[in-house]
């Protein structure tokens, strides 16, 4: 049994994302793991004041952050963003902690990144912050629902939870996270039939279209993938809207879960050199990734043992007693799980 961080939950009308880089200082490091410990807590401060504002919080950890934590063990799929330099560029870029706040209002999202900073404020330096928020019916500022295909309930837990393959770091997940910012007039300068042929759906319905109708560099055709089997592999994705008309910024965060990273990486490689190679995601022609990087997701249990200073366990032997706490982050979806 383990207890997940709510990584598997809906989509909400307001998140903030935070990118963090640690100092490199022990003082720093010993921080970071205090606010492991106390981070239950402050969710739960924070969301009790009105449960039904659905306050949850995710917290990433990137590779050299936890190489640095010496956890006695490095879950498998955990490396960092590797750049893809194919027909357009994702670069990869710093940050050692994610956190992903969600909820339905944005006082409670922007009162618990407060009641973060102020904990790692002094300790790590801010890459980014980006406040996204709903667009009418789930829609992108490309003007397309986003989300409609997000695998759900068991289909949901078993495409980001890691399971009996990493079983130590069983519960954890895996997520990638890029901030894009759209070229709106490029992309409004396009009819309306053409923007249909790049997502691959019919923009004011959201019906996708049959696949005989689609461009082979249809988004949702370069992001279905399959395994060897045939069988679909899902991620969650969790993107939101941003921007500032003032600055004349419209972007969307794309934040994307998965138990293993390798899956989203194979879409990112459909996106950007394309398949067959050249063929390639015309998103990307009016959307430029400005940033990216990949995070482990510990579960709330191993999240306590960072917090604790213990190293990660291997897993139980069988008809042994777990012998992993079963830790809680008190506010969202926590998933339990087999
Ligand atoms: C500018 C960035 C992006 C925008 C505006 C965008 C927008 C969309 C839209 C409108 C859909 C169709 C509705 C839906 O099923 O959600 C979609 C589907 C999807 N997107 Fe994206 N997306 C972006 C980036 C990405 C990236 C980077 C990935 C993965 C690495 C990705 C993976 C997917 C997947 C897996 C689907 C579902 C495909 C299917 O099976 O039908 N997207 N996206």
């Amino acid at each position: 049994m383990f207890s997940s961080q709510p990584v598997d939950g809906d989509l909400t009308a307001n998140a903030i994302f935070l990118t963090l880089s640690l100092h490199g200082d022990d003082a720093a490091l010993q921080a970071f793991r205090d606010f492991c410990a106390d981070l239950p807590g402050l969710i739960r401060a924070v969301g009790f004041r009105n449960a039904g504002a659905g306050l949850s919080c995710v917290l990433g950890i990137g590779d050299g952050l936890w190489d640095r934590l010496a956890m006695g063990a490095h879950p498998q799929g955990l490396h960092p963003f590797r750049e893809i330099a194919g027909v357009h560029r994702a670069p990869a870029t710093a940050g050692d902690i994610l956190l992903h706040i969600r909820a339905t209002r944005p006082d409670f999202c922007f009162e618990l990144a407060t009641q973060i900073m102020r904990r790692l404020g002094s300790v790590a330096t801010v890459e980014d912050e980006t406040q996204g928020f709903k667009f009418f019916d789930n829609r992108d500022l490309l003007g397309f629902v986003d989300g409609t295909e997000n695998p759900a309930g068991a289909d949901r837990s078993s495409a980001v939870l890691i399971g009996d393959e990493d079983a130590g770091f069983a519960g954890g997940s895996y997520v990638i996270v890029q901030k894009y910012l759209h070229d709106m007039a490029r992309w409004e300068a396009m009819s309306t039939e053409a923007q249909e042929q790049v997502i691959g759906r019919h923009k004011l319905s959201d019906i996708e279209f049959p696949d005989a109708e689609k461009a082979s560099h249809a988004h949702n055709v370069l992001t279905n993938i399959n395994d060897a089997e045939g069988n679909q592999l899902q991620i969650l994705r969790d993107n939101m809207p941003f921007g500032s008309p003032a600055r004349c910024e419209f972007g969307t965060y794309f934040i994307g879960y998965a138990c293993e990273p390798g899956r989203i990486e194979t879409m990112l490689t459909n996106m950007f050199v394309g398949l067959p190679p050249g063929n390639y995601d015309r998103i990307l022609d009016v959307s430029t990734p400005v940033t990216g990087a990949l995070f482990f997701v510990p579960s709330a249990g191993l999240l306590d043992r960072i917090g604790a200073g213990q190293p990660a366990l291997p897993p139980a032997a069988p008809n042994e007693p777990d012998p992993r706490p079963q830790g809680s982050l008190g506010i969202g979806s926590l998933k339990q799980g087999n």
